[in-house]
């Protein structure tokens, strides 16, 4: 457990409004992306079944977020996942990705509509050029919840996630979701995989966004292939 100050109400003071200049590692996720060569391979009754997969993702910035002393910059993002054979979603998944500058510590919460919702924890370095967060089953902290029919029939016991930035701007992931299928003794290596290409610039976090309609000049460097 990391040492914590007694005082846990007071909040930072002047905190810097401007989030995308704040996230550390996260900057280079922010925006929209596209990727087509998506590899899934998911639990079926025969067996492994693995698809190729069409991506669409979106991240956000938010405003800066304080718990009491602890700071965090983020973003908001939704994944959206087709098959080239089915116009019906094949995977959908939103929540936040987390940095601590004080700390390195680096978040990323996840919800996906089978009725599960994960907090997967990682550190890095601001400029770091790999990202690895991780959560476990059981844990009240970096944990996994799911409901109690996947409880019962692929019971999720780990969740690990793998971020590779490369050169041009686009980025890579790599992510493993242990699950215990009912029936079977061993684990099932639930694995996906993509390489992102940037579709949008992200928007000015909103309080920015209010800062710049009352005439203050909003600045801020753009990234390799953030056009
Ligand atoms: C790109 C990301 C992902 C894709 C494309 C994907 C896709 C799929 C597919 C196609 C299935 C089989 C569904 C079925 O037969 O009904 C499946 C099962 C499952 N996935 Fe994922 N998944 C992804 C990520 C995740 C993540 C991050 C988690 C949890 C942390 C997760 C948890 C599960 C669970 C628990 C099942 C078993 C439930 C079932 O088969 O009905 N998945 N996934």
């Amino acid at each position: 457990m990391p040492a914590f100050p007694d005082d846990i109400f007071t909040e930072p003071e002047d905190v810097d409004p401007d989030t995308l200049a704040n996230l550390g590692p996260l900057r280079r996720l922010a925006g929209g992306w596209e990727g087509h060569g998506g590899v899934d391979i998911n639990p079926k009754a025969d067996g492994p079944e693995t698809r190729a997969f069409l991506e669409r993702s979106l991240f956000q910035p938010i405003d800066p977020q304080a718990n009491g002393p602890q700071l965090f910059y983020g973003l908001r993002y939704h994944i959206h996942i087709n098959t080239p054979e089915e116009d019906i979603t094949f995977h959908d998944q939103t929540g936040y990705w987390l940095w601590e500058p004080a700390t390195g510590l680096v978040i990323q919460t996840l919800a996906i509509p089978r009725g599960q919702i994960a907090i997967a924890s990682g550190q890095a370095e601001p400029d770091a050029t790999r990202l690895v967060v991780s959560a476990e089953r059981g844990r009240t902290d970096y944990g996994i919840c799911s409901t109690p029919f996947l409880e019962h029939a692929f019971r999720t016991d780990s969740y690990r996630l793998e971020v590779e930035f490369h050169e041009d701007g686009s980025w890579s992931y790599v992510s493993d979701t242990m699950l215990m299928v009912r029936g079977h003794t061993e684990a099932f290596q639930h694995r996906d995989r993509n390489l992102l290409t940037r579709t949008s610039a992200p928007e000015p976090n909103p309080l920015l966004r209010v800062l710049a309609e009352r005439g203050e000049p909003v600045v801020r460097a753009t990234l390799p292939g953030e056009g």
